[in-house]
C-alpha cells in the first residue's frame, strides 16, 4: 500500500520559514505493512503528532552542533507523536497498543526503524485515561507540560512564596497556558501578566485566569509593565525586544527563568539591556526540559497533573493540522504565532 511521509529535503537559511517542496516534500512509497521486516521493534501507524518551536533547530546542517540531534537530508521528519502498534517483534508491545515516541512523520513507519538520535526514547506505552483527550499526550501530558511543571518546580516554586508578580510571555500557548493555569492552583497570590499576539488570544489569556493580559503587537509592553509591576518572576518564551523591556521593569533581585528565545526565528537582534541583570541583582535560570537540574521532579507531575487535567483545572487548547499534507504549515505555524492552541498534526483517527 501507499505510504505518505513528510521527507526532509534541503536546509532552510536561519531566520526563515520552512517551503513546501523546497525544505520538507511529502512523498509516497510503497509498504508491506503484512511482511515489512520489525528487525525486534514495532509497526507503527501514526495517529497525532506535535509541532514544537524546537524543531527549527533540527533542520540545520548536520556537523553543526546543538541541543538537539539534526534531520538528515532525506529522512523523514520524526518529532513526539502518539501511534497505535500494528505488528510487533518487541515482546512488550502487542497489537493495539497506543504509544508515544519519536515518531516518524509517515503514516506508517518501523519503530525504532533506520533513524536513530539521542531523542529516539524507547517507545512508552499509554494508558489512557478515560477523562483526558489522546491529543493531550502530546500537550499537557508531554513537552508542554513538563516544561512549565519542571520549570515552576525547579526554579520558581520557592521565589513565588515571596513574589508578588509573575510575568509570562507567549502565555496563551502550550508551555504558556499550563504555567498560567498551574501557577494559578498552587500560588494564587500571584498578580500574572501574560503576553501574547492577537485579540482572540488575549480572550484565552482572560479565559485561563491572566490579571493583566497584553497584546504585544498593540500595545507597549515596557509602558504595562511599568504600570503592573515590578515584576519578581519572568518566565521568558521569547528573548528580544520583550526581553529588553522586561529586564528594565524587574524587581531587584529578580529572577528570569528562560525557557526559550522564539522570537529569534525572525529577529536575531541581541539583548540591548542585559546590564541590568547586574544593577537589580538579578538571577537568570535557563533549562531544557528533561535536563539533570529538573528531572527529578517529573515524578512529582505523574501524580500531581493527570488528575488536575482530568479535573479539567488545567485544559488541553489544540490547534488542529489535519494529515501530513498540512503538516509544513504546523511546522510553521508556531513560528508566525498562527496556532491557537497546542499545534498538533491529526494524521489518522483510528
Ligand atoms: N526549554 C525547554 O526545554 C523548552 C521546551 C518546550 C518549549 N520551550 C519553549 O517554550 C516556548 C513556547 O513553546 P510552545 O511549545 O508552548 O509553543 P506555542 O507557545 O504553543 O507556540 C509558539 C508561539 O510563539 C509565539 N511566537 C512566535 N514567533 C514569535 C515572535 N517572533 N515573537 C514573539 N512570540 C512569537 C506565538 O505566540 P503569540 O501569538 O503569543 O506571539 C506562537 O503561537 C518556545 O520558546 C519554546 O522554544 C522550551
Amino acid at each position: 500500500m501507499k505510504n505518505s511521509s513528510l521527507l526532509f529535503i534541503s536546509q532552510p537559511t536561519p531566520h526563515s520559514l520552512l517551503e513546501e517542496n523546497v525544505h520538507v516534500k511529502v512523498e509516497e512509497r510503497e509498504i508491506d505493512i503484512d511482511h515489512v521486516t520489525l528487525n525486534g521493534g514495532v509497526l507503527l501507524k501514526t495517529l497525532i503528532l506535535s509541532s514544537d518551536p524546537y524543531m527549527r533547530y533540527r533542520f540545520r546542517e548536520p556537523d553543526v552542533p546543538d541541543f538537539c540531534p539534526p534531520i538528515l537530508i532525506g529522512d523523514p521528519v520524526d518529532n513526539c507523536g502518539l501511534a497505535k502498534v500494528v505488528r510487533s517483534d518487541d515482546p512488550n508491545l502487542k497489537p493495539g497498543d497506543l504509544v508515544w515516541g519519536y515518531i516518524d512523520f509517515s503514516d506508517y513507519s518501523v519503530y525504532p526503524g533506520k533513524t536513530s538520535h539521542a531523542m529516539k526514547v524507547p517507545l512508552k506505552k499509554i494508558d489512557q485515561h478515560p477523562s483526558i483527550p489522546l491529543s493531550a499526550y502530546i500537550g499537557p501530558m508531554s513537552l508542554p507540560g513538563h516544561t512549565a511543571y519542571l520549570g515552576w518546580k525547579a526554579f520558581m516554586e520557592e521565589k513565588a512564596k515571596t513574589s508578588k508578580t509573575m510575568f509570562i510571555s507567549t502565555a496563551a500557548g502550550a508551555v504558556g497556558t499550563f504555567l498560567v493555569e498551574y501557577a494559578k492552583i498552587v500560588a494564587p497570590h500571584l498578580k500574572i501578566i501574560g503576553s501574547t499576539s492577537t485579540e482572540e488570544k488575549v480572550a484565552h489569556l482572560k479565559n485561563i485566569g491572566v490579571d493583566v493580559p497584553i497584546n504585544y503587537k498593540t500595545e507597549n509592553v515596557g509602558e504595562v509593565l511599568k504600570a503592573h509591576g515590578p515584576i519578581d518572576i519572568y518566565f521568558d518564551n521569547v528573548g528580544g525586544s520583550i526581553l529588553d523591556a522586561t529586564l528594565m521593569n524587574m524587581r531587584d533581585h529578580g529572577l528570569i527563568v528562560a525557557c526559550g528565545c522564539i522570537s529569534s526565528a525572525a529577529d536575531n537582534s541581541s539583548v540591548k539591556n542585559f546590564e541590568q541583570i547586574f544593577k537589580r541583582s538579578l538571577t537568570v535560570r535557563g533549562f531544557l526540559c528533561y535536563s539533570e537540574a529538573v528531572v527529578p521532579y517529573l515524578e512529582g507531575f505523574w501524580s500531581e497533573i493527570p488528575p488536575l487535567i482530568a479535573q479539567g483545572k488545567i485544559t488541553s487548547r489544540e490547534h488542529r493540522y489535519n494529515g501530513l499534507k498540512e503538516a509544513c504549515n504546523a511546522l510553521n505555524s508556531v513560528h508566525t504565532g498562527e496556532n491557537t492552541g497546542k499545534a498538533v498534526i491529526v494524521v489518522s483517527t483510528d
